[in-house]
């Protein structure tokens, strides 16, 4: 028999967790440390930090249109916040910690809540301290579905990532190398396809695969061409083509990047198809599709384009005003309000600055009215690739005619290259613009810019 105080309490709870009809109980995301097999079988599994006990998180998937609701758990002993990357977000919600939000300490909560305005392939990472908590493990898949996804027997996500692990432990290494901050970045010495040293898919000849490429690494440039697949490009960013583009040289992903591809698996049955990584001495597998029987049809006619997201046009670029971001490495720059001679800025372990500062600067880099197009010049006068994003929005790169190229979030900048690219500024807010490489970010490679 309940006694009448359990009654009693029970209500109590009932009441207090009571919400208005239809509004679920949001679900939560849990930020916490945790262990993953990382290293081939044998090895231990590795010590990290993850979003709900897996590396990656949890893969989010939702409808078009619909809300995002989580309540980030933070169970980590280091504060945290949750980016959305990709997403056209509200500002409040962008998780960019001391800019958008205050960061949630540890045993805290916070509350993401939000629209999905663009189907595609989106991820999610940690924004604070995020060289080292997006290296430790604290990043996932989202995905927004088309209303009428392309006519596929397979959609598979291939988040790539490495990993810098103590061959002998096979713990992260430490964090905290200069040489990595001011030069590549953090290289790891294994390769991950969703969070395992082995990823294998069977699959059939003549199966048709969209398959949703993220990479999540730290600085690795990631070069992947097609084993006994054919395919096409049909989305950069998450963002759909216009015209499917048939994957001819191997495709790129500066980190952040992502690439949809809709293949058809050619390889005979007891062979193996696959996405191969091709590396200056040769190539290697990433992910196996190992053909077992065959889907026994004709091959299919090129895939349609996938359905437009609503984002507005820039109309003529040149009438565009222009800013200007000049990466340069070890100027004398300034940084929090002071100029700092090369010297006092390595000492601040700061090695990059954009357009005269290291780190993000008081003032944005641009202040824009609403709905205004701008284009921004990405100068990189250093001796290194730099994959610069911009959040809250998507821009095209201007080709060397001016003409305006597919829809991008992240855009890989070569050393001593120069890239306009053109936006409209119709989101308001706080927007960061930075290098993805997390540790040229985290040594100066990060400004702002505000749309109000
Ligand atoms: Cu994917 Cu500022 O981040
Ligand atoms: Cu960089």
């Amino acid at each position: 028999m309940p006694t009448r105080r359990d009654v009693l309490t029970g209500l109590a709870a009932v009441a207090l967790t009571a919400r208005p009809l239809g509004a679920a109980a949001p679900l939560d995301l849990r930020a916490a440390a945790g262990r993953a097999q990382l290293a081939p079988e044998g090895y231990a599994p590795t010590p990290v930090w993850c979003f709900d006990g897996t590396v990656p998180g949890p893969e989010i998937r939702l409808p078009q249109g619909a809300r995002l609701v989580r309540r980030l758990v933070n169970d980590l002993p280091v504060p945290t916040s949750v980016h959305w990357h990709g997403i056209r977000i509200d500002n409040a919600m962008d998780g960019v910690s001391g800019l958008t939000q205050e960061p949630v300490p540890p045993g805290g909560s916070f509350l993401y809540d939000f629209a999905l305005p663009d189907a595609g392939t989106y991820w999610y990472h940690s924004h604070t301290s995020s060289m080292e908590q997006v290296d430790r493990g604290l990043a996932a898949p989202l995905i927004v579905e088309e209303a009428e996804g392309p006519d596929v027997d397979a959609d598979l996500v291939l988040m790539l990532d490495d990993w810098r692990l103590d061959p002998e432990t096979v713990e992260i290494a430490p964090f905290g190398n200069l040489h990595d901050l001011s030069h590549g970045g953090r290289f790891g010495n294994l390769v991950t396809v969703n969070g395992r040293f082995e990823s294998r898919t069977p699959t059939r000849s003549g199966a048709r695969l969209r398959l949703r490429l993220v990479n999540a690494a730290n600085a690795r440039i990631f070069a992947c061409a097609l084993q006994g697949m054919e395919g096409w490009i049909v989305a950069l960013d998450g963002m759909p083509l216009e015209t499917p583009e048939l994957v001819a040289a191997p495709l790129t992903l500066a980190p952040a990047q992502r690439v949809d591809l809709i293949v058809d698996v050619t390889a005979e049955t007891g062979s193996e198809a696959g996405l191969v990584s091709v590396e200056r001495d040769g190539a290697y597998m990433l992910a196996a599709f190992p053909v077992q029987g065959s889907a026994a049809r004709t091959r299919r006619p090129a895939p349609a384009a996938l359905p437009p997201n609503p984002v507005p046009a820039a109309g003529d670029p040149a009438a565009a005003p222009l800013t200007t971001v000049r990466m340069r490495g070890l100027p004398s720059a300034e940084h929090e309000g002071v100029r700092l001679e090369p010297r006092e800025l390595m000492e601040r372990g700061l090695f990059w600055a954009l357009s005269g500062t290291a780190g993000r600067p008081e003032r944005p880099i641009l202040d824009a009215a609403r709905g205004e197009v701008h284009r921004l010049a990405l100068v990189n006068d250093t001796a290194f690739p730099h994959g610069m994003h911009l959040h809250g929005h998507h821009f095209r790169a201007l080709g060397p005619d001016g003409t305006p190229g597919p829809l991008r979030d992240t855009l890989l900048v070569e050393a001593g290259q120069t890239q306009q690219v053109v936006f409209v500024a119709d989101n308001p807010g706080k927007w960061l613009l930075h290098c993805h490489m997390l540790g040229h970010a985290l040594a100066g490679m990060t400004t702002w810019l505000r749309v109000s």
